[in-house]
């Protein structure tokens, strides 16, 4: 029997590659689309040394149109897992046009596309922070969505009034949002991570930089908010755990076990903790002392917010389960491996 095939657009990214492990490991066939964009052929390389299979990979941008034709007519896929966007927040603010267009573009397209096929089954990459400032913690699905605070959060916002829109018109279409808490950690091989360009902008890469020696020193940003250290809260969902909530959400789509033709799942740990206390525990998991030092605010940054995973638990059959430790050991195992300190 044929083994369900899908397709991660964005397969080459930090969640993707830890996504497509997850479901050639649960016994799916996979093709990578990616237009490297934010990305590298390393990560592909990683995902088939970890798997020992030759996963097709098609170099793309989703926002070609022509080029997203040819890849449904070539591949047979059952479902489509939706990661290609570009994800940084200030970069945002300052070019919105570029991302509306490549986050809205890509989405529409693949969306039009399945309906075109005839593919019924799409996971779409959606982020906690469609919640803004919550009045309450921990965030359920059903905590209202706030007004976005930059254009990357307004696009995915969009993005699952899109797809919500689309699945009550089109009775043959299923869409499941994961809306993602704080993702870190590598995968346990230590043969893919996060591979930011530049200055990271995100708290563990920075951490793991600096620890390795690339940054001089970590900026945390404010110890002045109303939190019991003062440093703004979190929840910090391991890498590997997240990617496996993208198998379970297939699975039940495939297996025709979903409640709603679209439904949200927060994916999250149900545990906050604060940017110090995150620090902190990166230093005495990995033996290390880390350089840092108090900063002001960072213009945007929500004071707290954890997840209530309660849904995802019983409807996916998901729990996060690798510990904050082990997952800080991972994360600093990648960044040796990337700064041959080995
Ligand atoms: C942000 C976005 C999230 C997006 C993610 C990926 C919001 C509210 N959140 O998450 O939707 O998916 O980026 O790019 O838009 N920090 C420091 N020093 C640093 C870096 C970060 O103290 O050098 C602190 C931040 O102030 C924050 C925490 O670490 O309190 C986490 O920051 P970060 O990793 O950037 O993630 P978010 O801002 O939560």
């Amino acid at each position: 029997m044929k083994q369900p095939c899908v397709l991660v657009t964005g397969g080459a990214g930090y969640i993707g590659s830890h996504t497509t492990v997850e479901l050639v490991a649960a016994g799916f066939d996979v093709v990578i689309a990616d237009n490297l964009s934010n990305s590298e052929l390393s990560a592909v390389d990683g995902v088939r040394r970890i798997t020992g299979r030759e996963i097709p990979f098609v170099e793309l941008d989703c926002c070609d149109r022509a080029a997203m034709t040819r890849l449904f007519d070539q591949y047979d896929f059952d479902a489509v897992i939706h990661f290609a966007a570009s994800k940084a927040v200030g970069e945002s603010v300052r070019e919105p046009l570029r991302y509306y267009r490549n986050n809205l573009t890509s989405f529409m397209n693949v969306v039009e596309l399945m309906q075109a096929t005839g593919r019924p089954n799409i996971v779409f990459s959606s982020s906690c922070t469609v919640y803004g400032e919550p009045d309450e913690q921990p965030v359920t699905e059903r905590s209202p969505r706030k007004p976005a605070t930059s254009p990357y959060g307004n696009t995915k916002q969009m993005c699952e009034d899109i797809l919500l829109d689309t699945v009550a018109a089109d009775k043959s279409l299923r869409g499941i949002a994961l809306r993602y808490f704080n993702p870190i950690g590598a995968h346990p091989s230590g043969l893919i991570g996060e591979l930011p360009r530049g200055v990271p902008q995100n708290l563990v890469p920075y951490i793991t930089q600096t620890a390795a020696g690339i940054r001089e020193c970590l900026a945390v940003f404010g110890d002045d908010y109303p939190t019991p250290d003062g440093s703004c809260i979190r929840d910090y969902i391991d890498v590997v755990d997240l990617a496996r909530a993208h198998v379970a959400a297939i699975r039940r789509m495939i297996d025709g076990r979903c409640r709603e033709r679209y439904e949200v799942f927060n994916i999250g740990t149900g545990r906050g903790v604060s940017v110090l206390e995150l620090v902190r525990r990166f230093e005495l998991v990995n033996g290390l002392k880390l350089n840092y030092r108090i900063a002001g605010r960072r213009e945007g940054d929500i004071v707290a917010i954890w997840a209530d995973p309660t849904r995802a638990n019983e409807e996916l059959g998901w729990h996060a389960e690798r510990p904050l430790d082990e997952t800080l050991a991972s994360a600093w195992r990648w960044q040796r491996h990337l700064s041959g300190l080995d």
